[in-house]
C-alpha cells in the first residue's frame, strides 16, 4: 500500500478549520484588489517574494484564494495549490510554464477537446510540438518521448473515453526521463489520489465536480510549493501574467462546496455505476470503469480510493448522432437531466462529443481513438431514486428503437 491509497482526503479537509473576521464558521471574504502596507520596504519585500502573511494585489494572491487552495493541497495530497479563473486557465498556465519554444510534449490522444486543441493548434505559435499517444500503452508513450520532451501529459480518467492512466507507471516513466508528469484530475476527485500515485502537477477544473453547482468556471493547479510560487513570479510566472486569476467571491463559495463533495462523490457514483450495470445488462455499449468489460476496469482499482466508487461519468453508444441527438432532446424534455456540457451537476447532463466538447478533434482521429458519432457522455446526477430515473431513460430509448424491448414498469 503507497501514500495514495492510504491518503484519507476527505479526513484532510474535514479538518481544515478557518475562524473568520469575526468569529464566523466561515472565513471572511476578501473583498479587496489591493491590500496597503504600513511601510515601503515590506511592500517591496512582497514584490520580492519574501513576505510571510502579506497580500500585495489580488492578481498575485488573496487569503479567500489561499484559503480554497489549502483545501485543494489537502484534497490532493501536495504541498500547495494555486487556483484560477478556468480549467483551462490552470492548464494553459502549466503548460506554458514548464515549456519553452521548441520544446515537445507527450499527451494522451483523448483529452478534453481544449486541452487538445491547446496542445495541437495554440502551442503551434510557440513551435511547442505535441505528441499524442495511446495512454494505456505505457511503451507507446515512452516510444514518444525525445530529448525536447518536457512533461507527459494525460486525464487520470479520461475525457470523453474514460481511459484509465496507469499515473504509477506512468510516473515511473517521467522520473526516468527526468520530466513532470501532469494529470488533469477532474473526472476522478477523491477516486484517485493522482499526487500520491505519483503525479508531479496535478489539474483540476473546478467547474465540475469540485463545485457542484453548475454556477461558475474555475480551476487549479496542485504541486510542489516552488512550482506553485514560480506559477506566480511577478516576472516570469505564467498564472500571475496571463491573469487567469480567480475571484475572491467566487473562490469563498467553490470553498464552502467543497464541504459536501465526499458525499456527493459517492452519490454520483453509486447512481452511475447502477445504470451502467442496468443498460449493459439491457445490451447497449456501456463504458464505465467500474464494469469488468472496460479494459481500465482492473487497472482503476489498483489505483482508486475504493470508497468513493468508479465516478459520475457513463457513456453509451446509442448508435448514431440522429439518434443521440433525438433521445437527449427527450430526455430533456422528460425532465431527467439536461442537454448540456459540462459534468458533476446534481441533475444528469448529456452531451454527444463528437459534435461538441471534443469537436475540436478532428473526424478520422476521433474515429481512431474510438469516438463514435453515437457517443453519448452522461454526467449522472444525485438522483435520489435511480431506479426511478433508469426506468425513464429505458422507456425514453425504447420509444425511439434505441432499445428494442418495451419497457415493463417493475
Ligand atoms: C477534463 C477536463 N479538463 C479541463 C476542462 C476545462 O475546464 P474549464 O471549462 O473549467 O476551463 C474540462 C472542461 O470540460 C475538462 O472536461
Amino acid at each position: 500500500m503507497d501514500i495514495a491509497m492510504n491518503y484519507k482526503a476527505s479526513d484532510q479537509l474535514q479538518d481544515l478549520q478557518y475562524f473568520g473576521e469575526f468569529g464566523g464558521i466561515n472565513p471572511s471574504i476578501s473583498d479587496a484588489s489591493t491590500y496597503t502596507f504600513l511601510s515601503a520596504k515590506t511592500m517591496f519585500d512582497t514584490f520580492e517574494g519574501n513576505t510571510e502573511g502579506c497580500y500585495l494585489y489580488s492578481r498575485h494572491s488573496s487569503p479567500s484564494n489561499l484559503y480554497l487552495g489549502e483545501a485543494l493541497a489537502a484534497l490532493e495530497s501536495t504541498e500547495t495549490a494555486n487556483v484560477y479563473a478556468s480549467g483551462m486557465g490552470a492548464i494553459s498556465s502549466v503548460i506554458l510554464q514548464l515549456c519553452n519554444a521548441q520544446d515537445h510534449i507527450v499527451s494522451s490522444r483523448t483529452i478534453y477537446g481544449g486541452t487538445y486543441a491547446f496542445l495541437k493548434y495554440f502551442l503551434k505559435k510557440f513551435s511547442i510540438s505535441t505528441s499524442f499517444v495511446d495512454i494505456t500503452q505505457t511503451e507507446e508513450v515512452e516510444k514518444a518521448i525525445t530529448a525536447e520532451t518536457k512533461m507527459i501529459y494525460c486525464e487520470g480518467v479520461s475525457n470523453p473515453l474514460l481511459e484509465v492512466a496507469d499515473i504509477r507507471a506512468l510516473s515511473k516513466l517521467a522520473k526516468k526521463y527526468g520530466i513532470p508528469l501532469v494529470v488533469d484530475n477532474t473526472f476522478s476527485p477523491l477516486t484517485l489520489a493522482a499526487a500520491g500515485l505519483g503525479a508531479d502537477v496535478v489539474i483540476h477544473s473546478l467547474t465540475k465536480f469540485i463545485n457542484g453547482s453548475g454556477d461558475c468556471v474555475a480551476g487549479a493547479v496542485c504541486g510542489t510549493a516552488q512550482f506553485c510560487l514560480s506559477l506566480k513570479d511577478v516576472n516570469h510566472g505564467a498564472g500571475m501574467l496571463l491573469g487567469s486569476t480567480l475571484d475572491s467571491l467566487r473562490a469563498a463559495s467553490i470553498l464552502k462546496n467543497m464541504r459536501t463533495l465526499h458525499i456527493r462523490i459517492k452519490k454520483h457514483s453509486e447512481n452511475a455505476g447502477y445504470l451502467a450495470h442496468q443498460f449493459e445488462k439491457d445490451g447497449l455499449p456501456v463504458v464505465y470503469p467500474g464494469l469488468t468489460s472496460h479494459p481500465g476496469h482492473e487497472r482503476m482499482k489498483k489505483q482508486m480510493t475504493p470508497s468513493y466508487g468508479f465516478g459520475g461519468i457513463v457513456t453509451i453508444d446509442v448508435g448514431s448522432l440522429g439518434k443521440a441527438n433525438a433521445l437527449m432532446e427527450l430526455m430533456q424534455r422528460k425532465n431527467l437531466g439536461y442537454l448540456a456540457v459540462s459534468l458533476g451537476f446534481y441533475k444528469t447532463l448529456f452531451s454527444a462529443p463528437g459534435t461538441s466538447t471534443s469537436s475540436e478533434i478532428p473526424p478520422e482521429e476521433q474515429r481512431a481513438m474510438g469516438l463514435s458519432e453515437g457517443l453519448l457522455r452522461f454526467s449522472i446526477g444525485l438522483d435520489n431514486d435511480i431506479h426511478r430515473t433508469y426506468q425513464m431513460m429505458k422507456a425514453c430509448m425504447a420509444e425511439l428503437g434505441i432499445l428494442e424491448q418495451r419497457v415493463t414498469a417493475v
